[in-house]
């Protein structure tokens, strides 16, 4: 019998290793807080994951291969379509050649929208930042139960529009909006819950908003089951399908920030 080369030993270790990624060493990505010069930006997923070591606790020269390797190890989440566009997307925020930071991804319109869940509109002031009273419409939203739902989800997202027509004269709610909406919408569900059914203990969903934790004290698992486009579409289509939608306002078609620097270039939709 050959033995094989040493480099490919090594490389089926690390195969191995990533393959069976449920057995996470936790104590090695204990929640901290982020520090002064720490980035951190407007998505409580990617904070989260940096406030547990599975991104750089610095935020910043993020990689899309670092992205879709901390998705895995810290939710499980597989390189689903729309997460694979968005990490992409997140090049278009810098002009690092193949990184990006974590408070760069704030720029209005690359992926950055109005109406967001828990954060203020780009035009009303801090896009950036968790907001407690921009989030009340998702805390307060499925009254009588413990859970959100993607019945609930739906309607924080209509109502975060109602709200939004009202405050921010210059909405922005085009296809494109609605569509990172929802995936978004779906993703809290999906990681703070139960992944094949979009049900979520509202405890667990709170946690991961104000405080960009996973909430391993009060009971949280990583989701067993992979969380993929499969499952994703599922959330997505039961959310989308219970949620009244019409683009409204000045910009009709999907449009999208490519660079720092400010030029803006319109889509046909
Ligand atoms: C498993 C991974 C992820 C989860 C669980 C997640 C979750 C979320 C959620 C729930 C929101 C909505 C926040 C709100 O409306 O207040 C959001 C927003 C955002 N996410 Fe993520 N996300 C993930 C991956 C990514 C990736 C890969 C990127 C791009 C590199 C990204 C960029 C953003 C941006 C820019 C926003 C702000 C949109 C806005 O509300 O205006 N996220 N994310
Ligand atoms: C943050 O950066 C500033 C400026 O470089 C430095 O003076 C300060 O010590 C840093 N703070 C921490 C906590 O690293
Ligand atoms: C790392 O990020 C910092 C801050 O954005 C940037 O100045 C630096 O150029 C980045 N490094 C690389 C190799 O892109
Ligand atoms: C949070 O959003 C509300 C509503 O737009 C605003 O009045 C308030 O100033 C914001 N709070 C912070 C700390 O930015
Ligand atoms: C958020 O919702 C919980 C119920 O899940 C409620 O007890 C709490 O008072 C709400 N918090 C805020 C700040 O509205
Ligand atoms: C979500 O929860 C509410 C409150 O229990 C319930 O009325 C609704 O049917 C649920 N939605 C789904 C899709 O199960
Ligand atoms: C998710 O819900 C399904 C359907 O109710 C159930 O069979 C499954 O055990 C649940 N998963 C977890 C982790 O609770
Ligand atoms: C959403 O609605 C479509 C069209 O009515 C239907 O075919 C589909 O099964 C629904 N999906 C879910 C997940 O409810
Ligand atoms: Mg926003």
């Amino acid at each position: 019998m050959k033995f094989l080369p040493l480099p490919f030993i090594a490389l089926a270790v690390i195969v191995g290793v990533k393959a069976s990624s449920a057995n996470i060493d936790w104590s090695a990505h204990q929640w901290q807080a982020p520090g002064p010069n720490n980035s951190r930006g407007p998505c409580p997923g990617l904070n989260t994951l940096a406030n547990h070591g599975f991104l750089p606790r610095s935020g910043t020269n993020i990689t899309i291969p670092m992205i879709l390797d901390a998705m895995d190890e810290g939710f499980n989440v597989q390189p689903i379509t729309i997460l694979r566009a968005s990490a992409k997307l997140g090049l278009l925020t810098t002009d690092n050649i193949d990184n990006f930071d974590l408070q760069g991804l704030a720029l209005h319109g690359t992926i950055e929208h109005d109406a967001s869940l828990s954060r203020n509109d780009f035009a009303l002031g801090d896009n950036i930042h968790f907001n407690e009273t921009i989030f009340t419409t998702l805390n307060n939203s499925n009254p009588g139960v413990d859970y959100y739902n993607t019945t609930s989800a739906g309607q924080v997202l209509v109502q975060r529009l109602e709200e939004d027509k009202i405050a921010n004269p210059n909405l922005i709610n085009t296809q494109k909006e609605f569509f990172v909406r929802v995936g978004e919408s779906a993703l809290y569900l999906s990681v703070m819950g139960n992944a094949t059914t979009g049900v979520a203990p509202k405890q667990f969903v709170q946690i991961f908003f104000r405080e960009e934790r996973l909430p391993l004290e009060e009971g949280w698992k990583r989701s067993d089951v992979p969380i993929d486009d499969d499952t994703l579409s599922f959330v997505t289509d039961e959310i989308s399908n219970v949620t009244t939608w019409e683009p409204s306002g000045a910009v009709v078609c999907p449009w999208i920030h490519l660079q720092p620097e400010g030029r803006v270039t319109l889509v046909q939709g």
